[in-house]
């Protein structure tokens, strides 16, 4: 190859290895592999080191590490960096709203713009006719540090920009470690015997701020580019909003996080953030934010800075999931089926923005899991609006003073036996009060069968006094409440008694499902009371039923065809029910789609259908109007069969019971 080929050939190189770095690392494009560029990259150096006056200063190939400084000179800022001020709630963000409002012309419309607040390092990269002259750190927001040669380390950030290029411009960003790359780096400083970096904003900040550029390029350092501190005039006319100085950033080479929005209020600004949270813990980025800007640039010249923070920006912050506390005591609360579940009461701690003081421990198992003890110190956690839970304890804080935790011998609320009951095919154990009229089984029970009911008007403190009145006994004597019962009692005004009683009445005739869901028999949840009404169609039925009867319906399984005969066959249930019908409640009879083209088969299903999940299948075969069961029998009309169908396969062609494909089937259907 002579030089002139050579020449050429150098320049593709080095247009396709920028190329591929940039899809690499800016579009996190997978197509890219680490052989194709490193092949690439070896026959540029081969080249360059063949002909070494080819080489040029924006060649990709110079981001090789440089020696290291002695010691950082600093950077006088021309535009000097700010810091954001917080919000710490909604009403936080609305409040800083009003302050804008006020501080612009009345009835000025302005729309937001909403960003990820990253969580890492910021940086200052200045470009001179498309050239990187200047990569700097914060500093004091005046003077910063000098961080020229780390910062060419870092792929993401172009050491020139591509044409056209402003004859200026000053970028701000966030330089920003991956928390899988924290993961491996920390795996790393176990090996050599040095401390972890406690997280991915410590581990940028030590990547850069330190002189050996090797080790920044070692470090795999991102560059997310979020402001445009200094614009040359030859370009100031494309940016009149903030988004535009997002996409010019883009279209610069720059990596600009694909999660902002422009928001026409504040209602969809908190949709954003609410989103976002919902991927946070996923994202590969640590993130501590969300940054909300006035989006017109001049307006937000007009509300300027107060401060160190600008007055047209503010910093949503997310609150922390996850908070230490003590636990000063485990008591024990009796459930509506009489099963005994262990609180945790705590010291009052925020977290996620609100004050928990006690979370369920579910069972016995998990004050083990766990090795809880009272007094013992322990990370709670609130992921959204999740209900606060015990993730772990914190062992080494012990004082020696801590108790273990026995569940008691007798039911805290009525003194009545308690029962140790392997649950679920023994999958965990829990302990139950056995004494059928158990106060506080019973008002759970109620509180379950109002819910079931939707009867909104009545809850746990009315039925409390309902009870203690000696008005109702159980949930059917509400519907034989009057007016007049409830207006007699004390501090009870004629207006709510009429709407209770209005509401209970309005309630009479549920549908079959929420019904069944309201007697609260164990392991019958919504889903199976959905499947029970589907397969019975009326309450006659269901209650004749046999467990056999339960055994042949889909996803029923042994234990809660077990406990549906055990409560369909116990005297108590059978008079609750009668004392139901007698006060005037009729469920709805099971809506069956009537003349649906699947009217009357039963369908059974086995194996994996090639794209419908078993589920999907289920619901079209209800809609249809037909029934899905869990065995194949005589009474089965198809089986349905994907790949790996087992025995129920087998019985169907046993019993000469057609088999259908999933093609098949949708065929029958459409
Ligand atoms: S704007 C006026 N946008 O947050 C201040 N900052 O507390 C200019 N940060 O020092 C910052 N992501 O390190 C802005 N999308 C984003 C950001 C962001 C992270 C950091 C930045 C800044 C700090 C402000």
């Amino acid at each position: 190859m002579d030089k002139t080929e050579a020449k050429s050939r150098i320049q593709k190189l080095r247009g396709e290895i920028s190329d591929l770095r940039y899809r690499y690392h800016v579009k996190n494009d997978p197509d890219v592999t680490d052989e194709v560029y490193d092949s690439l990259t070896r026959e540029l150096r081969a080249l360059e080191a063949k002909y070494p006056d080819l080489r040029v200063t924006d060649d990709p190939l110079a981001r090789v590490a440089g020696a290291p400084l002695p010691k950082f000179q600093k950077v006088t800022h021309s535009v000097r960096m700010l810091s954001l001020s917080d919000a710490f709630s909604y009403e936080e963000l609305e409040s800083w709203d009003e302050r804008v409002k006020k501080l612009l012309p009345a009835n000025t419309s302005y729309e937001y713009f909403a960003e990820l607040k990253l969580d890492g390092l910021a940086l200052t990269l200045r470009y001179e006719d498309g050239v990187l002259v200047t990569g700097a750190t914060r500093g004091d927001g005046f003077i910063g540090e000098n961080v020229t040669q780390n910062v060419r380390m870092i792929a993401d950030i172009p050491l020139t920009l591509p044409k056209p290029f402003p004859k200026l411009i000053e970028v701000r960003g966030e330089a920003v470690m991956a928390r899988a790359t924290l993961a491996s780096l920390n795996r790393q400083q176990e090996k050599l015997g040095l401390p972890p970096f406690a997280n991915t904003r410590n581990a940028t900040a030590g990547s850069i701020r330190q002189l050996d550029p090797a080790l920044t390029k070692a470090r795999r350092i991102n560059f997310f580019a979020y402001d445009i501190a200094e614009l040359s005039a030859d370009f100031s006319k494309r940016t009149a909003k903030h988004s535009d100085e997002h996409r010019l950033l883009s279209s610069l080479g720059f990596s600009v996080s694909e999660h902002e929005h422009i928001c026409k209020t504040l209602g969809e600004v908190e949709t954003f953030i609410e989103n976002f949270k919902k991927l946070r813990d996923a994202f590969p980025f640590g993130t501590d934010g969300i940054v909300i800007s006035v989006n017109d640039l001049a307006l937000q010249k007009r509300l300027g800075v107060v401060g160190k923070a600008p007055r047209y920006m503010a910093a949503f912050k997310y609150p922390a999931e996850k908070a230490t506390t003590r636990v000063t005591d485990i008591t024990v609360q009796v459930g509506r089926t009489g099963v005994l579940t262990p609180l945790a009461h705590f010291e009052p701690t925020l977290v996620a923005g609100s004050r928990v003081s006690k979370a369920t421990l579910h069972n016995m198992d998990q004050i083990e899991r766990l090795g809880l003890r009272i007094g013992d110190t322990v990370v709670i956690q609130k992921a959204g609006d999740v209900i606060p839970e015990v993730v772990e304890v914190l062992v080494k804080l012990r004082t020696g003073k801590e108790k273990k935790f026995t569940m008691p011998a007798r039911c805290p609320e009525c003194g009545g036996d308690i029962e140790k009951r392997e649950n679920l095919g023994g999958e965990s154990v829990a302990y139950y009060c056995v004494n059928k009229n158990c106060p506080a089984k019973n008002i759970r029970n109620m509180v379950h069968f109002v819910n079931a009911f939707e009867i909104y008007t009545v809850g746990p403190k009315i039925l409390e006094r309902l009870k203690d009145e000696g008005l109702v006994t159980d949930a059917a004597d509400l519907f034989a409440l009057t007016e007049a019962d409830l207006s007699g009692l004390e501090r009870f005004g004629e207006k709510s008694a009429q709407n209770i009683i209005a509401s209970i009445e309005s309630k009479k005739k549920p549908s079959l499902d929420r019904f069944i869901m309201s007697l609260g028999i164990i392991h019958v949840g919504e889903e199976t009371a959905r499947d029970l009404a589907a397969h019975f169609g009326t309450i006659e039925k269901l209650s004749r039923a046999k467990a056999s009867d339960f055994d042949e319906i889909e996803n029923i399984g042994p234990a809660v065809s077990t406990s549906l005969a055990a409560y369909f066959s116990d005297p108590t249930s059978q008079k609750f029910l009668k004392k139901l019908f007698g006060n005037g409640v009729k469920p709805k009879p099971f809506a069956k789609v009537k003349g649906g083209t699947l009217s009357g088969k039963t369908f059974v299903l086995t194996g994996t259908l090639p794209t419908l999940s078993r589920e999907d299948a289920k619901k079209m075969i209800l809609a249809q109007g037909g029934k899905v069961a869990s065995a194949v029998s005589k009474k089965t009309d198809f089986v349905v069969a994907g790949e790996s169908a087992g025995s129920k396969l087998a019985d169907a062609k046993k019993l000469g019971i057609p088999v259908l494909s999933e093609a098949e089937f949708q065929k029958m259907i459409s």
